[in-house]
């Protein structure tokens, strides 16, 4: 295939030269083609010798040629790393003030963006706004780590690694299958991992035709199985109430309706998993008492009835004893899921921490919910939170991206 590799003013332009190596040894054809300021980072000599073609910037080089034209058709994609804040809006705008951004316009190869800057300029509402019209255009987008920047803050803007970029991207282009190539290997990070993933909600019954619920929908626990899948791992998928259908290439897929009932799936599962993810939402309380017939209305509107409820067994905080008391035998990574919501007295995130140590699984994934944002909605932000101290992510996107962005990051930390 042959690969364009954006390459954007920005310190993270470094990183482009490893992006070319991975790119080409895999066999891939890389063509470079940074911007002016990229240029002040990292030198065209390099980028030369990397790619094992001639660099230009812009178009009144190699006019003949029409260069923007033969480079953005021969493309089979194009992968800007780093993105600055300053390109992106001339992509936005659909500028065609230098060879990359005038082969970005005329090309139909996948574009795929990865974004680097301060969180500042990242956060911007130009920025955003920016980011939200290359998606409308189907360009693809990479999220920025969290971590240092450059300087001594730290944020979220930061180039995430070469590797995970080119992970990425060839998942996003469903790339890498070639086998015994370098990205068969970084293609798959899962592979030969088996992953245990919850997902949709429990439901507590009441009476024959009555329950507790909740609003999951199970399609960010149902995205995280299809994505694992892809990167790999042999999924097993234990699902309760899913409004979603579960993919068709899972190891095994268990179905539950209660707490209890799930409970019992993971535990059976549980020596057979080297990760835990607890996607699902689990009720905290069932009904105390079950009638066999249904709860009728009487005509005393004083006798009728109050439910009781009791605690449900947590049992993300139960896998984590378990590993505690068999360090051996229990899964190596275990991973929490929490919708939150801020308030006077902590943001959803301070909540989550909490969370995390309260429950003391290894990540902590911290969904903030809104009206548009978490249950049911295809689209979704998370912010993973890491037990020990380190960087944080946030993924963000459709619940695919946020799942491939988590399990790649995750494989990434844990395989280290
Ligand atoms: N969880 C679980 N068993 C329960 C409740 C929750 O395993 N009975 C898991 C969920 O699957 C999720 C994580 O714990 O991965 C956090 O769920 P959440 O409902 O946010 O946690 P709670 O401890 O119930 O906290 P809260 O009081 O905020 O609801």
């Amino acid at each position: 295939m042959r690969v364009v590799i954006g390459i954007g003013g920005g310190i993270a332009a470094y990183k482009a030269a490893m992006l070319l190596r991975l790119f080409g040894k895999a066999g891939h054809e890389v063509i470079a083609i940074p911007t002016q300021a990229a240029l002040k980072f990292i030198g065209q000599p390099t980028l030369e010798a990397l790619s094992s073609n001639p660099v230009s910037v812009d178009v009144f080089e190699r006019v003949p040629e029409v260069n923007h034209v033969r480079q953005a058709e021969q493309a089979d994609a194009v992968i800007i790393a780093p993105a600055t804040a300053d390109l992106m809006a001339r992509l936005a705008t659909g500028r065609a003030n230098d060879l990359l951004s005038a082969t970005v316009l005329t090309t139909h190869a996948p574009v795929i963006l990865a974004p680097a800057m301060h969180t500042q300029m990242w956060e911007h509402p130009a920025t955003q706004a920016n980011v939200a019209t290359l998606r409308s255009y189907g360009y693809r987008l990479i999220e920025p780590a969290v971590g240092r920047l450059t300087g001594p803050d730290s944020g979220v803007g930061r180039l995430p690694e070469p590797e995970e970029i080119y992970a990425q991207a060839l998942a996003v282009l469903g790339w890498g299958r070639e086998q015994g190539s370098c990205a068969e290997t970084v293609s798959k990070p899962l592979a030969g991992q088996r992953l245990l993933i919850t997902a949709g909600g429990t439901r507590e019954a009441l009476d024959p035709v009555r329950f507790l619920g909740n609003r999951s929908s199970g399609k960010q626990g149902v995205a995280l199985a299809q994505v694992a899948t892809d990167l790999g791992a042999r999924v097993h998928l234990i699902g309760a109430n899913l409004e979603v259908r579960p993919p068709s290439d899972l190891d095994k897929l268990t179905l539950v309706t209660s707490a209890e009932q799930m409970r019992r799936a993971v535990f059976d599962a549980l020596s057979e998993s080297d990760m835990v993810i607890m996607a699902a939402a689990v009720a905290d309380f069932r009904p105390a008492d079950y009638t066999d017939s249904k709860i009728k209305k009487t005509d005393d509107p004083l006798a009728d009835p109050v439910i009781r409820l009791v605690r449900n067994p947590d049992i993300l905080r139960e896998i984590v004893l378990h590993r505690q008391n068999n360090p051996e035998g229990g899964p190596r990574t275990i991973v929490g899921f929490a919708a939150e919501t801020g308030d006077d007295t902590a943001t959803p995130l301070e909540y989550g921490q909490a969370k995390l140590t309260r429950k003391g699984c290894d990540y902590l994934a911290v969904n903030t919910v809104s009206p548009t944002l978490g249950f049911g909605a295809d689209n979704n932000t998370v912010t993973l939170l890491p037990k020990d101290v380190g960087e944080h992510l946030v993924a963000q996107g459709t619940k695919e991206d946020v799942a491939r962005a988590l399990l790649l990051h995750i494989a990434q930390q844990t395989q280290q």
